[in-house]
Parts: C-alpha cells; structure tokens; sequence
C-alpha cells in the first residue's frame, strides 16, 4: 500500500519537498506518495488531524507553522526541543512525534558536500531567529573553535547564547559590535534583503578562506553573498544542499533507507551569478 506524506505551509506552490521527495523514492524503490498542502493560516492542527485520520505516515512543516507543529506533537525529539520548533512530523501507534532537520541539513551539507568540517574552525551565525536557533545545537556538536550569533537586535542574540550556554559556549553580538575578527564560516540566517540590502556587515569577518553561507536557496546571488565576494571570500554557497540533506533526513527517519543526495542537489542547483 502506498504511504501517504505531504510538506505544510502557505504559501507552498514554490516548495520543492515533492520534487525531492518523489526523487528519493524513486531512487530507494519506496511506494509513497508526497504532496503540498496550503492549511489555512488559522488552521494547521485542523489540517495535520485531518491528514492523521486519512492514514498519512508523516509531514514536513515549513513556513508559518514550525511552532504550531511543535506545540501539535505529543512527543519531541532533541532537536525539536533544542529548536523549540519542529520541521517534520511522524506519525506512529495514534501519536505525533516531531523533529527539526534543519540544522543536521545545513551541517551535513557543509561537511560532507562543500568538505568544510567544523571542527576547529570558526563559526559566525548572522541572525537570531528561528533558522539561527535550529542551527546552533548542531554546529556546537561539531566542536568548532569558536561559535557566535550575531543579531541586528543585540539582546535576541545574548538570549539565545544564554538557552544554549549548557550546551556549549556561544559568543553573542550584535551587528555594530562585530569588531575586527574574521571568521572561517559565515551563515546568513537572517530573513534580510533578498532582494534589496542584506544584513549589514562589516567587510572585515571574511577572510579570503572564508565560506560564505547563504541559507536560502535559488536566489542566485543574494545581497548577503555579494557583500561576501566583494569582502573577498573564498568561497560562496546558498541552502539548495542544506534543503536537500533536511529531507534525506527526513526521508532516512520515516522510511529507514538514507537516499544519495547529490543527484537532487544537482538538480535544483542554481548558478550564484
Ligand atoms: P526565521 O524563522 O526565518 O529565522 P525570524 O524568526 O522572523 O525568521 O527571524 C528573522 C531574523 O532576521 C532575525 O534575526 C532578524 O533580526 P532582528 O531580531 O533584529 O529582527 C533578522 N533580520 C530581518 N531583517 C533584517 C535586516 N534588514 N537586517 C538585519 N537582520 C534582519
């Protein structure tokens, strides 16, 4: 019998998780079927019942509902918790299980696709909302040199250093206090300027070995990536391989069998220029 899973946000028409999901089972010969699904603003816990009831095995949540989704779930894994947010849903023996991805996604994509491990280097987050939280519990897992957030607002980013100081030391900042040092790994996670400006920075946190990570995907290059080239850094890449290594993620935890993840990446690649 097919297994039915489906991606819920809204808007969703521009969500590629059918595409990458489908990819993925043809690839491991799984029988499912994966579709998008716009829940009314108001109404997400309605619409994943509802999904539950007709017999669905799971879900992805994307933007505007990975806090409802973690609020929904009867049980949480780590790092939904650590993120106080979930990104994907299982739904096993009558209950909801919830986990976030995001962060194992853009980690694995940084070390085992670009080959930039961790360890040891220096890791600057930029932003401190729900995307910067997601990701910090997986990088201080990895052991860098340094990790900080820093944050237009300066106290959103102590207040997240601070929720995840038992983990690990986090340094916060705000943009303007960003000062001299330069950073081995820069991540925009900040919703800033995709098309106007981005966050503003200071040329000064890139060094010319530096990896400029952009968490958003297929907008070319984004102001964040620009400001990044002309700082002279090494090497620049959006958040196509961090959304695809989310989902095999996903797809390993649903379906026991972890997919090759490059062949998609390559697909929804899009130049950065
Ligand atoms: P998400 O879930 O995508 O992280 P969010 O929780 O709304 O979204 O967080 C948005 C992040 O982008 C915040 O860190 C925000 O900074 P503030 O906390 O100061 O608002 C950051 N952001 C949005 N617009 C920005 C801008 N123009 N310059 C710098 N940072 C910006």
């Amino acid at each position: 019998m097919t297994d039915r899973y489906a991606v819920f946000g809204n808007p969703i028409a521009h969500s590629k998780s059918p595409q990458i999901h489908r990819a993925f089972a043809e690839q491991t010969g799984q029988d499912i079927a994966y579709d998008a699904i716009e829940a009314p603003k108001d109404g997400f816990a309605p619409a994943v019942r509802a999904f539950v009831a007709g017999g669905a095995r799971g879900a992805n949540v994307t933007v505007p509902f990975k806090l409802e989704a973690f609020a929904l779930a009867d049980e949480r894994r780590l790092q939904a918790e650590s993120a106080g947010a979930a990104n994907c849903l299982k739904f096993e023996h009558g209950r909801i299980v919830a986990e976030n991805f995001d962060g194992a996604g853009l980690v694995n994509d940084i070390e085992r696709n670009l080959h930039y491990p961790v360890a040891d280097r220096t890791v600057l987050i930029v932003g401190a909302g729900g995307a910067a939280r997601g990701a910090v519990l997986p990088l201080l897992q990895r052991r860098p040199a340094r990790l900080a957030v820093a944050n237009r607002t300066a106290d959103k980013a102590r207040e997240l250093a601070t929720f995840f100081a038992r983990h690990g030391q986090v340094e916060a900042f705000g943009l303007d206090e960003l000062g001299a040092d330069a950073w081995d790994l820069v991540i925009n996670a900040t919703s800033a300027g995709l098309h106007g400006r981005g966050p503003r920075l200071p040329a000064s946190i890139f060094h010319d070995a530096s990896l400029a990570y952009e968490m958003v995907y297929g907008k070319g290059l984004t102001p964040f990536l620009r400001a990044a080239r002309l700082a002279g850094a090494h090497r620049l890449c959006d958040g196509v391989g961090m959304l695809v290594e989310q989902a095999a993620e996903a797809f390993a935890w649903w379906r026991g069998v972890r997919p090759l993840t490059g062949p998609v990446i390559a697909a929804l690649s899009v130049p950065l220029d």
